[in-house]
């Protein structure tokens, strides 16, 4: 018997998440306040809220190592994901969003879990082609460790779009609506919700990013980038003194290079700030020169502010039934800054809880 699954959200992790409940065999809806569209046509403060179009987004790999215990929960996730974005790019690389090319960093304060990466511990931990950079090939003096990796960036709305063509073109349904509250969802109908034609639900998925209130770990990290028109070869990304950051994120696909970017932690201000532009932009323009158009200045087109879905503790990733047994929820949100780049690895996740709980059903296992 196969089972209908409604995904709460569509953004990377959703997408990601419906996406492979259909490849298990379900039918799967995806409901949902915002849906992928054309970058120019998100509304920057009525979607403010809809992290997905604001990211860069690349991957960066976080070394997992013993001091740091969400580092290390995540990294698998970001080795599956690499692997899924290596064969999407394979299969469409001109039409998937995806690019795949260097990934350089420069740090000035790097931790142990940096300092202790060789090539050969770097092999164990999947990263491929990892090299230490020479203090030779720093920018300056201030850099004290660097390395480069093969990695991918992906255009936001141009590879959730391509997804969400995929799952519809492979029988998926798709529902704009704004929910109040998850359980809502257990008490639409067919019949008083025409579009949702694949009948009740028996299991959701709660990938709202920050829509609902209720779990108290989480908070928003604004940040705020500026895209500039410049290609650039590479996503170099440094890590400053201070703690800041300082990056580039060439989005391919003629949407040009996100600079970054900003980590301002339970900051809701929706309006870029004008000082942080001029401050992202020198930052990168010491960093990596070689950006820079004929006249030595980028050629801006506009800012970017999003809210990045932060948890304390990490990503919630975990299913919930509900109290009197009103259903099943498998969440899967509080992806924080690594939405992209661990979203196949929580898709992955999702899929077997989603199934775990159909067995204990079956009466073939607990829950
Ligand atoms: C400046 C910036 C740079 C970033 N750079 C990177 C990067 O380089 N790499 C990376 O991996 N990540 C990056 N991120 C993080 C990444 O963008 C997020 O982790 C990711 O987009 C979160 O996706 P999500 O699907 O969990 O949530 P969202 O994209 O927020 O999606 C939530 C979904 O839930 C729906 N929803 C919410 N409430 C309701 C409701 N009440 N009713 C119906 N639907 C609802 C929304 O409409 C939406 O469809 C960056 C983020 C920012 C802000
Ligand atoms: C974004 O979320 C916050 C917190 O839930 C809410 O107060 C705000 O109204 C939302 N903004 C928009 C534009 O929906
Ligand atoms: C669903 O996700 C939100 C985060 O968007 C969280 O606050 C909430 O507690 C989750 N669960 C339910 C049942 O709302």
């Amino acid at each position: 018997m196969t089972r209908h699954i409604a995904v709460i959200g569509s953004g990377v992790t959703g997408i990601s998440s419906a996406l492979l409940l259909l490849r298990a065999g379900h039918r799967v809806t995806i409901i949902a306040k915002d849906f992928p569209a054309p970058f120019e046509t998100i509304d920057p403060i009525t979607q403010i809220n809809y992290t997905s179009p604001w990211g860069g987004a690349h991957n960066r790999w976080v070394p997992p190592h013993p001091s740091n215990a969400q580092a290390v929960f995540e990294h698998p996730l970001s080795i599956t994901t690499f692997s899924h974005m290596k064969s999407l790019f394979a299969s469409h690389p001109t039409t998937a969003g995806i690019t795949f090319l260097k990934g350089v960093e420069y740090l000035e304060s790097p931790g142990p879990e940096y300092l202790s990466l060789t090539p050969a511990t770097a092999a164990s931990l999947q990263l491929s082609g990892f090299r230490l950079l020479p203090q030779s090939e720093f920018p300056d003096q201030k850099v004290k460790w660097g390395c480069e990796y093969e990695t991918y960036c992906v255009n936001p709305m141009v590879y959730l779009s391509f997804l969400l063509r995929r799952f519809v073109h492979r029988g998926g349904r798709v529902l704009k609506h704004a929910l109040r509250s998850p359980v809502e969802v257990f008490a639409l109908s067919e019949r008083s919700t025409p579009s949702l034609k694949n009948g009740g639900v028996d299991a959701v998925v709660n990938a709202s990013g920050f829509g609902f209130g209720g779990d108290g770990n989480m908070f928003i990290t604004r940040g705020q980038t500026v895209l500039v028109a410049e290609e650039c070869d590479a996503t170099v990304t440094r890590q400053n003194a201070d703690g800041s950051w300082t990056f580039c994120v060439p989005r391919g696909f003629e949407g040009g290079t996100v600079i970054g970017g900003t980590k301002e932690v339970d900051d809701w201000g929706v309006e870029p700030r004008p000082e942080t532009r001029e401050k992202l932009l020198r930052m990168f323009k010491g960093t990596c020169p070689r950006i820079l158009n004929g006249k030595g200045e980028f050629t801006v087109m506009g800012d970017i502010v999003g809210r990045r879905p932060s948890r304390r503790g990490g990503p919630r990733i975990e299913g919930e039934v509900l109290e009197g047994g009103k259903g099943f929820v498998m969440h899967a949100y509080g992806l924080g800054g690594r939405g992209y780049e661990l979203s196949w690895g929580v898709a992955e996740r999702v899929v077997e809880g989603v199934e775990g709980y159909f067995r204990a059903l079956r009466g073939e296992s607990k829950i």
